[in-house]
C-alpha cells in the first residue's frame, strides 16, 4: 500500500536510503518532510512511503518529488528526486507502485511531464527507470568545479 508519509515514518525512509548510500541523512529527510508538509501544492502531497501489507506500518519504500515551473525555461513539470526500496522488498513492484503514486499525483495537479536524474554508469535505476518509460530528455545538465 502507498500512503502519504507521517513524520514517524521518516527515520525508516531515512534508514533505507542509508542502506542504500552509506551515509545516514536523518535531518536532511525531516526537513524535506516538513517542506512537503508545508506546501500545499498537491493533496496528499509528493512524499510517499510503500508500506508492507503483510506488516502494516513497516514501511519498505519511498519516493519523493516537487513540482518545479519555468526553471530552465521549462513548463511546469514533476521532478522525482529520490526513490528507494528496501534491499529485500526489491523486484515485487514496490518502485513501480510508488513511481506510478506519485505519477498520479503529478497527474491530478494538472501535470503532464514527469522527470528525474540518474547517475550515467548507475544501471539498476537506469533500467528501472527505462523499463518505466522513461527516456532521454532535451535538456544536458552542465557542471564545473569551484575553486
Ligand atoms: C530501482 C528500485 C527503486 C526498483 O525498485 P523495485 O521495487 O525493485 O522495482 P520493481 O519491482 O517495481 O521493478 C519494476 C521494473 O524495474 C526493472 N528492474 C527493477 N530492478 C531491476 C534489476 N535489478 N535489474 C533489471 N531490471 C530491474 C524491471 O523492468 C522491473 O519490471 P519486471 O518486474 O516486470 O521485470 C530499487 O532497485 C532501488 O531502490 N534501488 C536502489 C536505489 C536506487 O537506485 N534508486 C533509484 C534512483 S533515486
Amino acid at each position: 500500500m502507498v500512503r502519504p508519509a507521517r513524520r514517524a515514518d521518516v527515520a525508516a525512509v531515512s534508514a533505507i536510503d542509508a542502506e542504500i548510500t552509506g551515509l545516514p541523512k536523518l535531518e536532511h529527510w525531516l526537513e524535506l518532510h516538513s517542506r512537503q508538509r508545508r506546501s500545499a501544492a498537491v493533496a496528499g502531497g509528493l512524499f510517499l512511503v510503500a508500506v508492507a501489507a503483510e506488516e502494516p506500518g513497516r514501511v519498505v519504500g519511498f519516493i519523493v518529488g516537487e513540482i518545479r515551473a519555468w526553471e530552465f525555461g521549462s513548463a511546469p513539470c514533476g521532478w522525482v528526486y529520490a526513490l528507494s526500496v528496501a534491499s529485500g522488498w526489491r523486484l515485487r513492484g514496490v518502485g513501480e507502485t510508488l513511481l506510478a503514486a506519485i505519477g498520479a499525483q503529478f497527474r491530478a495537479a494538472g501535470i503532464r511531464k514527469m522527470r528525474t536524474m540518474v547517475a550515467r554508469d548507475n544501471l539498476l535505476p537506469m533500467r528501472f527507470f527505462r523499463g518505466e518509460g522513461m527516456m532521454a530528455g532535451p535538456y544536458i545538465q552542465l557542471e564545473k568545479d569551484l575553486e
